[in-house]
């Protein structure tokens, strides 16, 4: 036989290991260097300026010389934005650009499933490419920082780690479609008043351990291609231009290889942008147009520099292979495989926050009286850029209806006024039964009288309130989270008149529920939840299926309850005009415009309460919550059997197996907690380390395995500016909520 020689050996072992070695996801990002390289020693320096602004309001440019297609970008996050004119986002009045509207992004978070994630941004990634889009603006991945954020609705959760696997699976169903994601709002927008200009000063581990989590799996783990620097300044700096965010963390620490995309109208200089990590400029070119070509001239720039940045928008743009124009458009967006990932998603995040034994709804339910215009009010469209030209919309009210069929009979009466929000020009010559002119005006007594005559007769009341998307929405924040419109008193005078009564919010954050609670033997949370929101809603209130979502952030029992509220940090600065408003507003002239922004004083956000951020502020603090994060009450008991716990050397490992004690099929998400023992870092109460959505047959049991891997057990050292890994004791919480612990054990690590 004939011998191998060592050395031979020693070289295939090596390629082999090197083989099995996966590459990172960001590497997809380097496949074409070459011919990239190639490209641009071919390109003038004016082809190469024109790929780093807009050019129209949804594209940036590429060179049709060399056959570069353009960039052709679409909001996200929860369905394909209509197809705007080329310089606004008016309407282009298409019509085969209806969408699927999927469950906006609480909602998403509600369902605790990767998996449902993944099937979401898949079905996001297909609809883009029917429309010819490269890049969707999404996910909004930040953390919920304030309960009256007005864009609680379209990011995910309070929690890092619940929010960064959400994130993960939206990028990753995204990009195995072809379709880039532009993971926004980096970093630290987590409100929205002043979003233009406000500086948000933070310490480097609440940065690290809470906020940049969710970006940072989406591009470490889920090579996200592109990422959308936020509005605001971080600890001095926009974040279009903040060296330690944009250079260090994610294309140092992080190795991000895509480009920079800065959000609509958050560019704010030529040499901040092109020193400090932006690549394209969204909208407009005053900053990364001529002026970057006069920089280069006086000396300030080079033109490696553009090189730089050219190289790294087109490592994206082959990445991404363009939709040919005459394959684009051809079909409708909405796809009916979308719509069930639509409805899928909405069936499992819908939370039943209580129950007095009254859902799923009785059998001598004959008569049925829905109150309240959220029952009715499409929420697919409104909140600014978040909203979506659905295909169709099966409202509350429809789903109900159509359940119920011909033995039930539903009745609606509208209860309250609608709030639609603040208003440019003249009010309207008559005024409109329906419509409110302040958020908090008093209920109205016809409506009321109209609503009580058809509870009173009615076997079960089913009474809808929350907010609209007028009330939360981009651009302003809520000044409170109390219901509006007189809900409160409404829901009262039902409740004397048919105590049968279930409650069921329509929001996308949280509301405060003191007065309602005590009135409501059933709350639901039902979200703004899609084209199929009332098609999921009526299946849960009848009992075809059990509830299974999970709160993705505390109800507070009031708002000043919360952190940044309690430490005094918000609000903190008068309001004034958004930015956005402000740049897209018809009546103010580019020079007024101009005026406006200087005038802006630079309003600061002090982050004091550090990472005591949502439960990890009740918790610590013990400040009991209305409904705390991760509570979902189900139809079935479920049982947790006893939990096995040990340190692996890679991290943690649980396992116990869990039963579901009820009589249909039903989900439960088991949560794991850790509580430091004995430490000598500083950490709150307790917090979530691991989650699994489990399905369950009526009667079954299944053996769960939870894992931490080490990593998340690190914290940011600020001495050392780095990772750190504190061995000792902790104490592992197993639970169906973060108020609900079930079982603990210790191990050491
Ligand atoms: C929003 C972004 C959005 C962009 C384009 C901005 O106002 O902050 O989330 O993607 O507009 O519509």
């Amino acid at each position: 036989m004939k011998r191998i020689p060592l050395l031979t050996l020693l070289a295939c072992l090596l390629v082999a290991v090197a083989c099995k070695q996966k590459a990172a996801p960001q590497d997809r990002l380097l496949a074409n260097e070459a011919k990239i390289n190639d490209i641009i020693a071919q390109m003038t320096l004016e082809e190469k300026v024109n790929m780093l602004h807009s050019k129209t309001n949804m594209s940036s440019a590429g060179v049709e010389r060399l056959g570069i297609a353009d960039i052709n970008y679409a909001d996200g996050p929860f369905g394909i934005r209509e197809e705007g004119v080329p310089n606004g986002f008016q309407s282009a009045g298409w019509t085969l650009d209806s969408a699927t509207y999927f469950p906006t992004g609480s909602a998403l978070a509600a369902t605790w499933s990767e998996d449902l994630a993944y099937k979401y941004g898949t079905a996001m990634g297909k609809e883009a490419r029917i429309r010819g889009k490269d890049v969707i603006l999404g996910p909004a991945v930040n953390i919920q920082r304030l309960p009256v954020g007005g864009r609680t609705y379209e990011y995910l959760s309070e929690d890092p780690i619940l929010s960064a696997a959400l994130s993960l699976y939206y990028t990753k169903g995204v990009q195995d479609q072809g379709t880039a994601v532009c993971i926004k709002h980096f970093a630290v927008n987590n409100q929205e008043t002043n979003r233009g200009s406000v500086n948000v000063k933070i310490d480097e581990r609440t940065l690290r351990e809470i906020y940049l989590k969710p970006f940072e799996r989406a591009v470490v783990e889920g090579g996200a291609m592109s990422v959308m620097p936020a509005y605001n300044r971080v600890n001095g700096d926009y974040c279009s231009e903040n060296e330690h965010l944009l250079n260090e963390i994610l294309r140092g620490d992080w190795g991000f290889k895509g480009m920079t995309v800065s959000d609509w109208g958050g560019t704010h200089s030529t040499m901040g942008a092109m020193l400090h990590g932006l690549n394209v400029q969204m909208t407009g070119s005053n900053y990364l147009g001529p002026a970057v070509i006069d920089s280069i001239k006086t000396g300030a720039l080079t033109e490696a520099q553009v090189d730089e940045k050219v190289r790294q928008i087109l490592r994206l743009r082959f990445a991404i292979e363009a939709v040919p124009a005459d394959k684009a458009n051809q079909i409708i967006t909405s796809q009916p495989e979308s719509q069930k990932t639509a409805l899928a998603v909405a069936e499992k995040s819908i939370v039943l926050l209580k129950n007095n034994n009254i859902l799923p709804i009785k059998a001598n339910v004959k008569k049925i009286a829905v109150i309240g215009q959220n029952a009715v009010l499409k929420t697919q469209s409104g909140g600014v850029g978040a909203g979506v030209k659905a295909l169709y919309e099966v409202s509350p009210l429809q789903g109900i209806q159509a359940r119920a069929g011909k033995n039930i009979e539903v009745n609606y009466a509208p209860g309250y006024k609608n709030f639609p929000g603040r208003r440019w020009g003249p009010a309207p010559a008559e005024p409109d039964p329906l419509v409110a002119t302040a958020i908090d005006e008093p209920a109205d007594p016809a409506l009321m009288a109209e609503a009580m005559e058809l509870a009173k007769n009615a076997d079960l009341v089913i009474f809808f309130g929350g907010t609209n998307k007028s009330i939360e929405t981009e651009g302003s924040d809520r000044n409170d989270i109390k219901l509006p419109c007189g809900q409160e008193e409404l829901v009262q005078a039902l409740y004397e008149t048919n105590p049968n009564l279930v409650t069921v919010l329509i929001s996308g954050g949280p509301t405060d529920l003191q007065l309602l609670e005590p009135v409501s033997p059933a709350i639901v949370q039902g979200w703004w939840n899609g084209m199929e929101g009332g098609t999921a809603l009526a299946e849960v209130l009848f009992g075809d299926i059990a509830p299974s979502g999970k709160l993705p952030f505390t109800f507070p029992m009031k708002l000043e309850d919360s952190p940044a509220y309690a430490m005094g940090n918000f609000p903190n600065d008068t309001r004034e005009m958004d930015l956005f408003t402000a740049m897209y507003r018809p009546d103010m002239t580019p020079a007024e415009r101009q005026a406006l922004n200087a005038q802006r004083p630079i309003p600061v956000s002090d982050y004091t309460e550090r990472f005591y951020v949502g439960y990890r502020w009740f918790d610590t603090k013990n400040i009991t919550p209305m409904y705390a994060f991760g509570h979902g009450l189900s139809y079935v008991d479920f049982s947790y059997g006893d939990m096995e716990a040990k340190a692996t050397g890679k991290g943690v490992k649980v396992t116990f197996t869990l039963k579901n004690e009820g009589d249909m099929p039903a989900d439960e998400v088991v949560q794991l907690y850790v509580t430091r023992v004995g430490s000598s870092v500083e950490w709150p109460e307790k917090e979530l380390k691991a989650f699994s959505r489990v399905s369950l047959n009526a009667g079954e049991s299944r053996k769960v395995t939870l894992e931490i891997p080490l990593n998340d057990l690190r914290y940011w050292n600020e001495a050392k500016n780095g990772w750190d890994l504190e061995h000792g004791k902790l104490q592992l919480l197993l639970g169906s909520a973060s108020d609900d612990i079930r079982q603990s054990a210790e191990v050491s690590i």
